[in-house]
């Protein structure tokens, strides 16, 4: 189905018609200043290498913890903020280079929601004014035509139309939310980067929001990129999902595969972090200990080294996870992870990674990560 660009340095797929967005080999470091001088020190490494295309229609979720680069990412691609190396494509042109003032026809192609729905609005503009600015900006300049279209899109996000009046404190989490869904889609774009958008709402208003983004992209043909934290949500509203870890992509297949058949410990331990309703459905827990690491600092070789299961369980931590970034190779169905490069591979479906072939094939059941592939049922947000 999807076309699937690796994270560097796995080459590329032969390129598709049908492909909205490129990004390739994206970086963007920070530079960490110190002293009187404020000299840069180091830098912040929150996105280190990222390849991924997004086709048109297409939903890619990118999940990970807090603080590995999902934002920025999000950010970087939409040009809100430069990125420090790398390539976009964004409907076949090329967008890394063009000056800022060559931007403004993609801005109204390109939108993105965001994560915090009072901090995104501003409280001095009503939400006519909020949902038009785009509009506005973009040169609809004839008032009238500005405000049946604002009234439409409200309409279209379950709002009363009539509300264009008041403003963002007269509203709840979830209409807030909304108003921030219509900023976005009232200038009918064809990417919508969607920065945890439920994250900040209640459980009960989260699943409202989501189908609402469902049907908004059925409705517009919209293409999304969701970012969240949480893989159950991820998981439900996207045809494929990238697993972020300090700045990078660790593993990115179809959802269904992923959450069927996760291939990487980290994926592995974000999916039996999930809480299930069904006390009958038992997770042999993958524990992550301790904190992400900094990106400022990341541990050599594998990032994931110092948090990592597998290699806790086979003495690599030290070893040759310390050593090298395990390369990511694409499997089946464009199936994306660092993946064993030798036969045989371990005898139930477990946790896997390249590192496991170099220096054991499988271990005894007390040993690994996960004794078998916990039974789990469709993701529910
Ligand atoms: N403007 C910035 N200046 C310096 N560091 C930043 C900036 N924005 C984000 N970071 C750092 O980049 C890393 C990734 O942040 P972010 O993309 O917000 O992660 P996520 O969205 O996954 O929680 C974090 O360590 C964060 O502190
Ligand atoms: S390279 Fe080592 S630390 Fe990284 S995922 Fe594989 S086993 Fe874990
Ligand atoms: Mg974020």
């Amino acid at each position: 189905m999807s076309e699937v660009i690796a994270a560097s340095p796995v080459p590329q797929v032969a390129a598709d018609d049908n492909r909205l967005l490129r990004v390739q080999d994206i970086t963007k470091y920070f530079p960490v200043r110190r002293g009187f001088l404020q000299r840069v020190v180091g830098y912040v490494k929150a996105v280190d290498g990222v390849s991924v295309d997004v086709e048109r229609g297409e939903t890619v979720g990118l999940v990970g913890e807090s603080g590995c680069g999902k934002s920025t990412l999000g950010r970087t691609i939409l040009r809100l903020i430069e990125p420090t190396s790398g390539r976009i494509e964004f409907d076949g042109k090329e967008f890394t280079d063009l000056p800022s003032r060559s931007l403004k026809p993609f801005r109204a192609q390109m939108q993105m929601i965001f994560q915090d729905p009072i901090g995104s609005l501003n409280p001095r503009m009503s939400v006519g004014d909020i949902v038009g600015e785009g509009l506005l900006v973009h040169g609809l300049k004839n008032r009238a035509e500005r405000e049946k279209r604002v009234r439409e899109t409200l309409d279209r996000v379950g709002l009363r139309p009539e509300y264009t009046n008041r403003y963002p404190h007269e509203f709840s989490g979830g209409q807030r939310q909304r108003i921030g869904i219509a900023r976005a889609l009232v200038t009918r774009p064809k990417l919508i980067v969607a920065d945890e958008p439920v994250s900040a709402l209640d459980v009960s208003i989260q699943s409202q929001v989501l189908n609402l983004l469902v049907e908004l992209k059925r409705e517009f043909n919209l293409t999304y990129i969701f970012v969240a934290h949480n893989l159950a949500v991820v998981a439900y509203i996207s045809d494929r999902v990238a697993v972020m870890y300090l700045g990078k992509i660790v593993e990115l297949a179809d959802a269904k595969a992923l959450y069927e058949s996760p291939k990487h410990p980290y994926t592995e331990s974000l999916l039996t972090a999930i809480p299930h309703a069904d006390p009958e459905v038992h997770h042999e827990r993958t524990k992550l200990e301790g904190d992400v690491p900094s990106p400022f600092n990341p541990p050599s070789g594998c990032h994931f080294r110092t948090r990592c299961p597998l290699a806790r369980a086979k003495g690599t931590v030290n070893g040759i996870c310390a050593e090298q970034e395990p390369p990511l190779e694409q499997k089946a169905q464009g199936h994306l992870f660092p993946a064993p490069r030798s036969t045989p591979a371990p005898p139930w479906p477990a946790p896997t990674c390249w590192v496991g072939s170099r220096t054991w094939f499988w271990s005894p059941p007390s040993m690994v990560v996960s004794a078998g592939p916990p039974s789990r049922s469709a993701p529910a947000p």
